[in-house]
């Protein structure tokens, strides 16, 4: 059980032993585990960390975004940011399948990363944000089994590569600590957790711009309300999906037909079983009426109602 304070001292001493005048590259998310541990290891060696961060057009509102000032402007680290958006959308048009769906984004993504570090010379170091919960549950083999996980922190063994990963040792909360300790912004420090192929799985079969918008806009909103109403902490995971099914409604006298948005929100200790969250209907209510008055082409919302088994967190 580690003192934060005496943990970074410590970690950025031992990672100044390891990398010594060496060069080390990452993967930023935007996520705590990557964000933390690229904060450290930069405090450790300045600029001879890059960190490249493909956006993969994937992401909720606004995080790009904020991902590029945090550690652009606020950090000052040698970030290199890289639109990947259309290249990700073309791979995926016509896939429908949940696992090819993740196959496809978690390769792309090791091809863009590769692109941009072989750009880059005597690079001899990756670091990674992998946490004690992983080493074990790499060790069982347990999470891969109904889906394949793909990690932003989780790219290919390079041999040419040494691993840094300072937070190997640390569980979740103390990672968080450790976060707030560097002056991490509370939004990173507090993400819920956001799987690594992002709003693609939360777009049911295929996935286009017109759909991803809907679930982005959406999202936002549930966000949000659930902000407003000071239920954050007690929610593991609250997200907006979209089934892909379309409905009759009514506005005004016409007729309409349009996409149903499925709002999930669940109650977990790990993310291996899950509650789903008893929110107050009014708030339900508010978050309804919000998401059909504001996003286009949506006209009925419903709240998944399983738990974890059988149903799953996310719906892919
Ligand atoms: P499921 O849907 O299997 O999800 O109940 C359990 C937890 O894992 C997250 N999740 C992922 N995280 N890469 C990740 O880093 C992934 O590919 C991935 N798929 C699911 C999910 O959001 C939940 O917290």
């Amino acid at each position: 059980n580690w003192n934060m304070d005496d943990f970074i001292e410590f970690s950025i001493n031992a990672i100044r032993n390891q990398i010594g005048k060496g060069k080390a590259i990452c993967a930023l998310s935007g996520g705590v585990d990557s964000s933390v541990a690229a904060v450290l290891v930069h405090k450790a060696i300045g600029d001879n960390l890059t960190c490249v961060f493909v956006d993969h057009g994937l992401l909720r509102k606004d995080e790009a975004k904020q991902v590029i000032t945090v550690f652009k402007e606020k950090f000052h680290m040698n970030l290199i940011a890289v639109d990947a958006k259309e290249r990700f959308l073309e791979k995926l048009k016509g896939i429908t399948e949940p696992e090819k769906k993740r196959k496809i984004i978690g390769e792309e993504f090791i091809r863009v990363f590769e692109k941009e570090q072989k750009k880059l010379s005597g690079i001899e170091y990756l670091v990674q944000g992998t946490i004690y919960p992983d080493v074990i549950e790499s060790g069982t083999g347990r999470a891969a089994t109904i889906k394949s996980h793909h990690n932003v922190g989780g790219l290919p063994k390079d041999v040419n590569f040494q691993l840094v990963e300072p937070l190997r040792q640390l569980f979740k909360d103390e990672v968080r600590k450790v976060g707030k300790n560097l002056e991490l912004p509370e939004e990173i420090v507090q993400r819920q957790p956001f799987p690594g192929p992002g709003l693609a799985i939360r777009v049911l079969g295929e996935v286009t711009e017109e759909k991803l918008k809907i679930v982005r806009e959406s999202d936002f909103i549930f966000r949000d309300e659930i902000k407003k109403a000071n239920l954050e902490k007690e929610i593991w995971q609250y997200f907006a999906l979209l089934p892909g099914v379309r409905s009759v409604g009514v506005m005004g006298d016409e007729r309409t037909y349009s996409y149903t948005v499925a709002l999930r929100a669940v109650t977990s200790t790990d993310g291996m079983t899950a509650d789903f969250a008893k929110i107050p209907l009014d708030i339900l209510e508010k978050i309804s009426n919000r998401i059909v008055n504001n996003v286009e082409n949506v006209n009925r919302v419903v709240y998944d109602i399983t738990s974890k088994p059988p149903s799953t967190i996310e719906w892919e």
